[in-house]
């Protein structure tokens, strides 16, 4: 069964072909991101309009790469939330258009539960991806970190599955934009952060880590204001001196141990709570997911205290894209939604 997958909830516009849920055919992936980092941030009006641009090519590319007609397509998958408002409209009108005319069944798909089926992807004759070697068994736990999420989720089955713990404020990606920002590092924060933490010593400034009773929930607003608190310090400046004057004043050396400081408190942060969900589980495997993943220093971290085989998606396949959609349909599909109905849902749970 080949499922087009098509992803549109933020600043990436994607299109994919899976075979199966497991053999990746095409991936393309369009990113409006050089259009906001003078922001800073996503800007949702930019992002909608640019994915109206790319979107029909995208789609056709993902095709051609995949060698596929749309005679040769079985089904569109979609994502349907959570998201932006206008992101999510322009990819579903599309793929509910596109389903209509070419006559094919639409599955809805959730953009989170989506990320942990990028570690389903096995095989490729794409060139330049490092594939998990077979399917995770169940039960396994995943922890989905991204820029607007951080949970960890007990899979028994692709259809039986529960949050064990969600951030109660910022989500880890989200608090690694700040900080970045904190520290002038250009956006998205998670890479720069990532690259300028290379430098830095990570013992240089202690930071807290949030203690939030025996639940798995996660905090990571707090880690985020003492970062700005310590940058503060080492300027010499107390809590009134601005956080948009920091980047003039901090020396490279001191944004790089920030960097560093921050980064092994919020990884050692999430190690800790997903040792003691495998402990309590009892999990098969233990999956990351979600475009924090993509951090070498949180995979480095969980492979060395985890007991489990740690699977991780190719990087490509850890941010947002369009074969975890079509993986997702693939084993999580019910009944196809209906065309002329589909609706999106940009706060879905
Ligand atoms: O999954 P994703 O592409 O989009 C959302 O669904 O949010 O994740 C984007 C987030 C951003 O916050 C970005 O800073 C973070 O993933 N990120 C990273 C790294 N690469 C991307 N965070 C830490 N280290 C990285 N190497
Ligand atoms: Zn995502």
């Amino acid at each position: 069964m080949k499922i087009l997958g098509i992803e549109s909830s933020a600043d990436e516009t994607a299109a994919a072909v899976v075979e199966d849920g497991n053999v990746l055919l095409s991936s393309v992936i369009a990113s409006s991101l050089d259009l906001h980092t003078v922001y800073g941030g996503i800007v949702p009006e930019i992002a909608a309009r640019s994915h109206i641009e790319v979107i029909i090519p995208v789609i056709e590319q993902a095709l051609a790469d995949a060698k596929s007609t749309w005679e040769q397509i079985d089904a569109i998958a979609v994502t349907q939330g959570p998201g932006l408002i206008g992101s999510l409209l322009i990819g579903v009108l599309t793929a509910r258009t596109l389903a209509i005319a070419k006559d094919k069944p639409l599955f809805p798909v959730n953009h989170v539960l989506a990320h942990t089926y990028a570690n389903f992807i096995t095989g490729t004759p794409l060139p330049g991806y490092q594939l998990n070697k077979a399917a995770p068994e169940f039960p396994f736990l995943t922890l989905i970190v991204s820029g607007g999420h951080s949970q960890i989720m007990l899979y028994k089955s692709h259809k039986n599955y529960n949050i064990l713990g969600q951030t109660r404020d910022d989500a880890v990606g989200e608090a690694f934009d700040k900080v970045a920002k904190i520290l002038g590092l250009p956006y998205p924060g998670g890479p720069s952060i990532d690259l300028a933490a290379k430098t830095g010593d990570p013992q240089a400034i202690k930071l807290p880590k949030a203690k939030l009773d025996n639940s798995y929930d996660f905090s990571f607003s707090g880690l985020k204001t003492a970062t700005l608190r310590a940058a503060q310090e080492l300027v010499g400046k107390d809590y009134t001196f601005p956080s948009y004057e920091l980047p003039k004043v901090l020396t490279a050396g001191q944004k790089a141990d920030l960097a560093a400081s921050f980064q092994k408190t919020a990884v050692e942060t999430l190690a800790d709570a997903m040792v003691r969900a495998e402990s309590e589980f009892l999990p098969k495997a233990v999956l990351l997911a979600g475009g924090v993943a993509a951090n070498q220093s949180l995979r480095n971290e969980l492979k060395s205290r985890l007991k489990t085989p740690l699977l991780c998606p190719d990087i490509k396949l850890c941010t947002d894209n369009a074969a975890m959609i079509a993986a997702a349909a693939f084993y999580g599909h019910k009944q196809p939604a209906d065309p002329y109905k589909l609706e999106v849902i940009p706060n879905l749970n």
